[in-house]
């Protein structure tokens, strides 16, 4: 047996040591606090994500900002007054029919509060066409400092107040798009920036009643081939998720807004629909839990039958998740040449409507065909600096 002394001095610390050796004979265990994070609204977010991603509807976006929409009515010679921009809404949202290809409209704040000249609301006219009323919450981009000629998106600053008060007056889901510039990187930060914002907001929104629709929209912009597309949606769909589940976000109560990955506007080798389908189905694959409902692409830019062929070739395979439209520029560029601003041309204008959310039904389905489609329809739409 060994002497005492050696015992003390080689097994036993020192009376000054005993701190020190507890932390490392004992060290305190790392705990992860598992807060279970339920919204009061969940079961109807739940249900809400469900009615939108229903078979055959997608979304009708009508959220242009007041700049925005005077652009487009300056297109046809009006005025961006009040007036005309309840015109122009009232005739979307009082298509015939609407309903059964459009299951949600997304709404700017001034027209989520109008009543038309005859005094119904615009959120009456949506429901009783079976119609989820939405908004949009994002207050719009601004010029990221220490970025790359980038932009980060605004509105976190009085969200939870606002969105409780749009849920007052009707609204049930909300959008919030950022936008990521391949020409201009995107940088790490912007990336990280977009990931973050987009995620703060849908969980506010939950918190609120509202489903969220989380748009990273990566512009159309530039001269890359869409391999590179491809890997920057990768990474944005990464943090995207990322920092969702850090913030605790139900996945069944969201929809997503991707872009569909295309080669850059500007790049020379122009992809076929197969092309786009196959790059854009191997990004959802790679990056969207099945729990998610409903995944609502945006049109960002191209022709209306461009952006319909390639969600019906999207649609080819069978998805975990409901794969629809929620376009702008897509469902309304015909329908707004036609119409002009002339009261004579309102039936022609729901017919042109009507035609495109018929055309983008089908392709929700996998069973649009072209064939039938005219040259106005095939005519790609300005792209460069759109601001929503
Ligand atoms: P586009 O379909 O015109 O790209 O619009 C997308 C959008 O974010 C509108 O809400």
């Amino acid at each position: 047996m060994a002497p005492a002394t050696l015992l003390k001095s080689s097994f036993f610390p020192k009376k000054a040591e005993w701190g020190a050796m507890r932390l490392v004979a004992a060290p305190k265990p790392v705990t992860v606090s598992m807060v279970v994070r339920a919204s009061a609204y969940a079961d109807e977010l739940v249900q809400t994500a469900k009615t939108i991603a229903s078979p055959g509807r997608g979304i009708l976006a009508t959220d242009e900002t007041n700049g925005t929409c005077g652009k487009k009515l300056a297109s046809i010679g009006l005025e961006n007054t009040e007036a005309n921009r309840l015109a122009y809404r009232t005739l979307l949202v009082s298509a015939p029919g609407l309903g059964q290809y459009i299951s949600g409209v997304i709404l700017f704040e001034e027209t989520l509060y109008q009543s038309t000249v005859d005094g119904k609301k615009i959120t009456d006219i949506l429901a009783e066409q079976g119609i989820v009323p939405g908004i949009k919450v994002d207050k719009g981009l601004a010029p990221l400092a220490g970025s790359n000629n980038e932009l980060w998106c605004r509105g976190l600053d009085g969200l939870a107040s606002r969105e409780a008060a749009y849920y007052q007056a009707g609204a049930r889901f909300a959008k919030w798009r950022t936008v990521l510039s391949i020409p201009n990187g995107p940088s790490e930060l912007a990336v990280k920036e977009a990931a973050c914002g987009l995620a703060r907001y849908a969980a506010i929104s939950q918190d609120n009643g509202l489903v969220p629709i989380v748009e990273p929209e990566i512009l159309l912009d530039g001269e890359h081939g869409i391999e590179r597309t491809f890997e920057v949606a990768l990474k944005v769909w990464a943090e995207t998720f990322y920092y969702m589940a850090e913030n605790n976000v139900m996945l069944e109560g969201i929809l997503l807004k991707p872009s569909m990955v295309t080669p850059g506007a500007e790049c020379e080798d122009k992809a076929t629909p197969e092309q786009v389908a196959n790059y854009s189905r191997k990004l959802l694959h790679r990056r969207v839990p099945p729990a998610v409902p409903g995944i609502m692409f945006l049109s960002g830019g191209q022709s209306e039958v461009e952006a319909t062929q390639n969600l019906n070739a999207i649609n080819q395979t069978p998805h975990p998740w409901h794969v629809s439209f929620s376009f702008a520029r897509a469902l309304q560029n015909t329908c707004l040449k036609t119409w002009g601003g002339r009261p004579e041309n309102v039936k022609a204008a729901h017919d042109a409507l009507l035609l495109r959310a018929k055309a983008n039904s089908l392709a929700q389905l996998g069973k649009y065909t072209s064939d039938s489609e005219d040259a106005e329809a095939s005519e790609g739409m300005f792209v460069k600096n759109y601001v929503y």
